[in-house]
């Protein structure tokens, strides 16, 4: 074992990759992966609370695992795997449920949109959604948590159980960080830049995917809904739109808002949308390539998600035995 700190990350795969998960999340897991001890999840267990089509969630999970290696995660260095492979998450969900309080689920926000949005199907998986997320990261005595904002209320909500856990039974868990990033944690919807950019969006038009095809992507930056002003400059509450943009381009480009409206000054609209298509598709091109070409290589994924799920089997599986120990259960 090294001393490096530990991450957890998790992408649900409910829908493709989108620009969103791409700036909130994974760009960070690849800078982060040079100095951490990294563990990268494709949570399918979390992607049932909804309604889903088995086919399409098989296809999906084995299309983001190719997505993450694309997109710079070593497999070799980092362990990545499907969260359904290693069953103590289901167990540690069970046992953290137990610690975990009905008040504090309800009051999730994105358990009240989601309930909102699918009133015929509000299932218990959706309440309990949050402690099997709290599993996912103790399991590891994950120290940081890289997410986009929405995730925020969930880790925190991991910290409360774990440290309810911890008074009760001793340090069992360590304690983990949200990281959130500086630019990118929340990315809004090119046709609704009120809403959140989410893969489960039916209106597509605002979102832009890892897999759409450059034409596709400068479509919709072009038609990205904006305001009647004329000016690029930076003002989230009454210019969401190129606000947005502006955020969108900076976390592509690393520059700051202050350089990107010195950059366009004068420039219209159109001008910008067209630049900070060109920059997207410009970061995305040789990933999405590689992308499809790992994609095709069955055996080879195969290879990486049995290694990965050994690899977090072994770590979780302490942890397990940890907590199973402290709650006098008899050992097998
Ligand atoms: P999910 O699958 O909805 O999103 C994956 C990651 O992408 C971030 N994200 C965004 N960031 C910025 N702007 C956006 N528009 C945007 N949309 C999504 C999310 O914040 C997230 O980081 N519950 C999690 C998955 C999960 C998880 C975990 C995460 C399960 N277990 C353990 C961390 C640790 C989720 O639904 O993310």
């Amino acid at each position: 074992m090294n001393n490096k700190k530990t991450i957890f990350s998790g992408i649900q795969p409910s829908g493709a990759l989108t620009l969103g998960s791409y700036l909130g999340a994974i760009k960070n897991w690849v800078e982060m992966s040079k100095n951490y001890n990294c563990y990268y999840c494709i949570v399918d267990m979390h992607a049932i609370t909804v309604r889903h089509t088995p086919a399409e969630l098989r296809r999906r999970t084995l299309e983001q695992l190719a997505q993450y290696i694309a997109c710079g995660l070593d497999p070799e260095k980092n362990t990545i795997f499907i969260q359904s492979h290693v069953s103590a998450h289901a167990e540690l969900c069970w046992v953290l449920s137990c610690y975990a309080m009905f008040g504090e689920l309800s009051r999730m926000t994105q358990f009240k949109d989601k309930s909102a949005k699918n009133v015929d199907n509000i299932n218990a998986g959706l309440f309990t959604y949050p402690v099997l997320m709290a599993a996912d990261i103790l399991l590891y005595n994950a120290d940081l948590v890289p997410v986009g904002s929405d995730q925020k209320q969930h880790v925190e909500l991991a910290r409360d159980i774990a440290n309810r856990f911890n008074g009760v039974y001793g340090d069992v868990f360590t304690m983990p960080e949200p990281y959130i990033p500086k630019v990118g944690a929340r990315i809004m919807s090119l046709s609704n830049p009120e809403k959140k950019m989410s893969k489960s969006d039916e209106d597509t038009g605002g979102c832009v995917y890892l897999m759409q095809s450059p034409e596709e992507i400068m479509r919709n930056f072009k038609r990205a809904v904006t305001d009647s002003e004329t000016s690029i400059r930076y003002d989230a509450e009454n210019k969401p739109g190129i606000s947005n943009l502006i955020q969108i381009y900076s976390a592509v480009s690393g520059k700051t808002f202050k350089e990107i409206e010195e950059e366009f000054a004068g420039r219209g609209y159109g001008d910008f949308k067209a630049a900070v298509g060109e920059a997207v598709v410009e970061m995305w091109c040789p990933i999405r390539e590689e992308a499809q070409r790992i994609m095709k290589d069955k055996a080879y994924l195969e290879a990486v998600y049995r290694q990965g799920a050994q690899r977090a089997e072994y770590v979780a599986g302490k942890t397990l035995r940890k907590v199973y120990k402290k709650l006098g259960f008899v050992a097998r």
